[in-house]
């Protein structure tokens, strides 16, 4: 018996070790072209992960990169994320050439993590899946829509404050800043008026943004397998409203033009088929966790600056009550309005400049090619970084200084700015993104001033930036209602 168990794990430990030597030997084989960019490739199926990712837990999300930028090159690195070989980017020509090599040199690409939360990228491949969801968008995003969006986020705004903010002397900014973007968001995309269904979602929403880029391990209580779970109970309830809606439709209850999900439930494609409600799921659930979840990050770092510098706080109160006191009582916001709102929307993007929601994406290579003197693989992720140049000296001075100067006159220098991306793949949201913050702040400044609760709060980006406490500040009502 005991001869047996010997055998047993001598032969265990060796299956471990070819396993091992099979890992380094194709992490090795990853990276043995010649003349690849200089950098530092990790473990095996780790590679730089937890450095990728640790940075951001301590608050410091752009030391990758810079310490990168300064070891290594300024203009490109390797390095290994999520167990893939990735070639960085770094820099406004960075930037530049993999926006304009779109679907020339580069194609979309999601980590595994993305593709299994959302299978229906499986059943095809993220590409199409992208391309499809930017086919659909045009008509709810184009101007004449936006411009109607304008009096319904002003509506939702003030629910929002009457709901959550009235009569407190303390509220926490964040999961206040989520309610908003999230309750427009099923208003706008769905139709889902009532607060109380809306907030059903929150909480898996939440659990699925933190766990769709984490290293995919599917075991119980993994971020990774949370979200998967948070996002099987999302496609649940997503069905049923998918389900409610055709009966609307061949009801005449509901019209094919009145939101994002009756046109996905009535258009057909070129070869006359209906999409299917897993993808239509998928669709909105992805369309959910874009439209919402960065906006909400803008507007809570907005908050933060707003406290702690009275004289842009200042300066943007006078530019809103400037537009208050020009309306009737009860009159809502136009789109005229938003227009005249300039130094505000200086304000957030100088916030998505300091902090920007996306610290970048992933691309990968469809071709071997060369970029600044090195062979780039083909099948090799390549990563775009809002951090190289947001905070680089280079592009911006003192770049640590909030000053929403730098978005005057012709602004930031081309391809240094890029909070939304840029080429064919720019945020395709980014005009509701601004009414949606700019309705929010016309609101907040019109009834508030506020200070922080913790002064030194810190900031921590898993991977996207949120204070570590969520933001708690204490409410100073002015007396005039307006
Ligand atoms: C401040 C708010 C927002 C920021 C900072 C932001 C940022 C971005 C960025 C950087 C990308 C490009 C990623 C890449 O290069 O691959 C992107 C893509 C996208 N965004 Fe936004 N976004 C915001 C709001 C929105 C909103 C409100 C919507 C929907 C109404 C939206 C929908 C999308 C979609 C569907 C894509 C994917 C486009 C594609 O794959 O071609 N985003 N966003």
């Amino acid at each position: 018996m005991e001869l047996f168990f010997c055998y047993f794990f001598l032969g265990f430990f060796l299956l471990v070790l070819l396993l091992l030597q099979i890992l380094f030997y194709k992490h090795r084989s990853l990276f043995s072209s010649t003349n690849l960019p200089p950098g530092k490739t990790g473990w095996p199926l780790v590679g730089e992960t937890l450095e990728f990712l640790s940075t951001g837990w301590k608050g410091h999300p752009e030391k990758f990169v810079f310490d990168r930028m300064v070891k290594y090159s300024q203009e490109c690195f390797k390095t290994s994320i999520l167990g893939e070989p990735v070639a960085y980017f770094c820099g406004p020509t960075g930037n530049k050439f993999l926006f304009s090599n779109e679907n020339k040199l580069v194609t979309t690409w999601w980590p595994e993590a993305v593709n299994k939360v959302f299978p229906s990228s499986l059943q095809t491949n993220s590409r199409e899946e992208s391309t499809k969801m930017r086919k659909l968008l045009p008509q709810f995003l184009k101007a004449e829509a936006l411009q109607r969006y304008v009096g319904i986020m002003d509506t939702i705004a003030q629910r929002h404050f009457a709901s959550g903010w009235e009569n407190k002397d303390d509220v926490i900014v964040f999961p206040l800043a989520k309610r908003y973007t999230f309750w427009l968001a099923c208003h706008i995309f769905l139709s889902v008026e009532d607060p109380t269904h809306v907030a059903r979602f929150a909480d898996p929403f939440r659990l699925l943004v933190s766990g769709v880029i984490s290293i995919p391990v599917n075991f119980p209580g993994t971020p990774f397998n949370k979200a998967i779970k948070a996002a099987e109970f999302i496609r649940k309830e997503l069905i049923l409203i998918i389900n409610q809606r055709k009966i609307d439709l061949a009801d005449n209850k509901a019209t094919p033009t009145q939101d994002i999900l009756s046109h996905m439930l009535t258009k057909t494609d070129e070869n006359g088929k209906h999409m299917n409600e897993m993808d239509i799921a998928d669709k909105i659930l992805g369309l959910l966790i874009g439209g919402h979840d960065t906006a909400s990050i803008v507007i809570t770092f907005i908050v933060k600056y707003l406290a702690e510098l009275p004289h842009v706080y200042n300066a943007v109160y006078e530019e809103q009550m400037e537009i208050a006191k020009s309306k009737t009582a009860g009159e809502l916001l136009t789109w005229e309005d938003m227009q005249k709102m300039k130094y505000s929307w200086n304000v957030a993007c100088e916030v998505m400049r300091l902090i920007p929601p996306l610290q970048g994406a992933f691309r990968e290579a469809m071709a071997d090619f060369k970029y600044a003197g090195f062979n780039i693989p083909k099948g090799w992720k390549l990563y775009w970084s809002a951090y190289s140049t947001h905070r680089n000296p280079q592009y911006f001075t003192e770049p640590d200084k909030f000053d929403p100067s730098r978005f005057e006159r012709s602004g930031p220098a081309p391809y240094t700015y890029v909070p939304f991306g840029g080429g064919p793949r720019m945020c395709p949201g980014k005009e509701y993104a601004r009414l949606e913050i700019l309705a929010f702040m016309h609101n907040l400044v019109k009834r508030y001033k506020f200070e922080k609760i913790i002064l030194d709060e810190k900031i921590i980006a898993n991977p996207f930036p949120k204070p570590e406490k969520g933001l708690p500040i204490r409410l100073i009502p002015h007396n005039v209602k307006v």
